[in-house]
């Protein structure tokens, strides 16, 4: 059963291996690549911030310990910026960090899967519905993603996914649902299919990385077997779960970016640096340019001619 209690807690699994973007993430977690002047995790962390989550778990592995380090204060670089008179950036850096006891870090010791990484944070959630966020997936929209998310549990309770549309030719790559009745400012989800063979797909709606869950997902990732690539897949354990309890469907109608691919990260970096009033002309000149001038890159032919 559902259960009607408020959305505080918000999972980030951070524990995967980023091979899509390697070498850059052999010593460095793709979350800490940085968008602009923030890493990517940092966005991920302020849209649940303004969605109202009060405790932020982090599924963390080997070689992330950063992450912890960027959540924490750093009090030789607070003495340094303070005695240097930066009051506007030690105020910026404590907006974005958590308070006291509001971050919980634990590890997934293997890379298993999404399944499993989520799993690891049974007992930080408990008995309570959660937010579950993907931190290689950032959104540029007025009202975060979450927030109108969180307003729709509010109504619903049960699950939630969001979706957004993709081209009907790429369904097969993404997790898929089926649009039912509409209910406030979402929809019931009729089915649920993770990458469906080209022709079958229920519609071009595809799951992007937001979700609220029930706890009771927990018990059933314990058993889930591992699916496709080997891994222990959330989806398998969201399609037993929808058996039995409520989904709903969020239609997000901001930009998604997948920075775990190297064309969304750069993208994402377009992208905010042009939402950004202080720096928008002059990137937007700066690309004018070189969208003119570079041309994309050929090797000088070594042959010894004549
Ligand atoms: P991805 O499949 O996009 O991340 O998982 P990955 O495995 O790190 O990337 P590639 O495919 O090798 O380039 C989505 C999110 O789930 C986390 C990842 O850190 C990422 O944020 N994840 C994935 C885990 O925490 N643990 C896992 O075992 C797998």
């Amino acid at each position: 059963m559902s259960s009607d209690k408020p959305v505080r807690k918000a999972v980030f699994p951070v524990a995967g291996l980023g091979t899509r973007f390697l070498p850059a993430t052999k010593a460095v977690p793709k979350e800490m690549l940085t968008v602009v002047d923030r890493p990517v995790i940092q966005y991920v962390v302020d849209e649940a911030r303004e969605a109202g989550i009060e405790h932020f778990v982090f599924v963390t592995g080997r070689n992330k310990t950063v992450i912890e380090d960027h959540f924490d204060l750093q009090v030789e670089l607070n003495d340094t910026l303070e005695k240097r008179g930066k009051t506007d950036e030690i105020r910026q850096l404590e907006s974005l960090q958590p308070k006291p006891g509001q971050a919980s870090f634990t590890r997934q010791q293997a890379p298993l899967g999404l399944g499993h990484a989520v799993w690891c944070a049974r007992d930080i959630i408990g008995d309570e519905p959660f937010a579950l966020l993907l931190p290689d997936m950032i959104m540029q929209s007025a009202d975060s993603c979450l927030s109108s998310m969180v307003e729709l549990h509010k109504k619903t309770g049960g699950n939630i996914v969001a979706v957004e549309e993709c081209d009907p030719a790429e369904t097969h790559k993404y997790g898929i649902i089926d649009r039912g009745e509409d209910v406030g400012n979402g929809f019931h989800i009729n089915d649920m299919v993770e990458k469906p063979p080209q022709g079958t797909s229920p519609s071009n709606l595809y799951i992007n990385g937001r979700y609220i869950l029930q706890p009771e997902i927990f018990k059933l990732l314990e058993n889930q077997r591992t699916g496709a690539g080997g891994e222990i897949q959330l989806t398998d354990a969201m399609l037993r779960l929808a058996k039995t309890e409520d989904f709903f469907g969020f239609h997000f109608q901001g930009r998604t970016f997948d920075c775990g691919s190297k064309e969304g990260f750069i993208a994402a970096n377009v992208a905010f640096a042009l939402w950004r009033p202080d720096m928008a002309d002059n990137v937007r000149s700066e690309i004018e340019k070189l969208m003119a001038e570079v041309k994309p890159f050929e090797r000088r032919s070594t042959e010894r001619r004549g």
